[in-house]
């Protein structure tokens, strides 16, 4: 986080905080309201999160990344910090697909989008109680379920990914994972639909205080993130569906990136070899690497 935080005073933007790491009495760095950058021009809005997928790390498990997204001044939902109902898909299943149609009928669509049969369909949910009914509904479509102990963003970024073995993510997040899945997903004209769930009237209240009047709004992608022009970055920590975890060679780390743009429609990957002992952190810290 530290190393995220120091980087942006290198970059020409004018950039606020609007989905970041908590509230200013909670998070020392990359809160929400923080301003970032070192220009004027141009101001955009930051959603970020530097480890997106904390247990993933702790248990050596699949899934985590570090990621960032970026839109003009004002076009990234300021979501609360509570969760979301989600449904994201890619390009070819924009437009038929609905948080509020049956389950069947959605994964019928995404079937026919992608000329497979149903049991050919592959759906990502977060491995939680609150999905039983969930995991159910879709067990009895035939469809293949993957199960996901953490780290929705990635396998939500990856429906849109031809060959990533992922076609839908479907269930209930973090909301401001929320709007960093469909930041990456208008950069590959994916779709991506969401509902907040407030679990108690402290939560109604927040929502009210971002601006959120109705708390049971459907969110399109286009709520969520109001401009043509996003970028999205993400750089894999432990492998994933999308992206290579960081490996770690004597003296050196190799980081897989990817980084996209709505706007000219790019999407590049970006493979980087890191020399440990020209990194500031590990020198200012003074971590010791062996190098022979
Ligand atoms: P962290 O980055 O805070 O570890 O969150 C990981 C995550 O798994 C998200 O990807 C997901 O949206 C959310 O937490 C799910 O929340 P919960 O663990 O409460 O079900």
């Amino acid at each position: 986080m530290r190393r995220m935080r120091v980087m942006f005073d290198t970059v020409s933007i004018d950039g606020v905080v609007v989905i970041g790491e908590g509230e200013m009495d909670e998070a020392p760095m990359l809160y929400i309201g923080e301003k970032v950058g070192n220009a004027t021009h141009p101001q955009v809005d930051i959603a970020v999160d530097p480890l997106e997928g904390t247990n993933i790390v702790a248990k050596g498990l699949t899934g985590a990344i570090a990621v960032l997204a970026s839109a003009p001044r004002g076009c990234l939902l300021h979501a609360p910090d509570m969760y979301m109902d989600k449904i994201a898909v890619g390009p070819q299943c924009k437009g038929r697909v609905f948080l509020d149609a049956p389950v069947r009928e959605n994964l019928r669509e995404v079937a026919k989008a992608l000329d497979k049969s149903l049991r050919e369909v592959t759906v990502v949910i977060l491995d939680r109680e609150r999905h039983l009914g969930l995991i159910e509904e879709v067990r009895r479509t035939g469809a293949r379920i993957k199960l996901i102990t953490d780290g929705d963003v990635s396998p939500g970024v990856a429906a849109a990914y031809q060959d990533s073995g992922v076609d839908i993510l479907m269930g209930i997040g973090g909301a401001p994972e929320g709007v960093i899945t469909a930041a990456a997903l208008k950069c590959m004209d994916g779709d991506f639909q969401a509902r907040l769930v407030p679990e108690n009237e402290d939560e109604v209240r927040r929502c009210h205080e971002m601006g959120i009047k109705d708390v049971k709004q459907l969110f399109t992608i286009d709520e969520l993130v109001k401009s043509e022009d996003v970028i999205f970055v993400a750089t894999g920590i432990t492998d994933s569906f999308l992206l290579q975890g960081v490996r770690y060679l004597r003296g050196h780390a190799i980081t897989q990136t990817i980084v996209m743009r709505s706007k000219s429609g790019t999407i590049r990957f970006i493979e980087a070899n890191h020399r440990l002992d020209k990194k500031p952190l590990f020198s200012d810290q003074r971590i010791k690497i062996r190098m022979d």
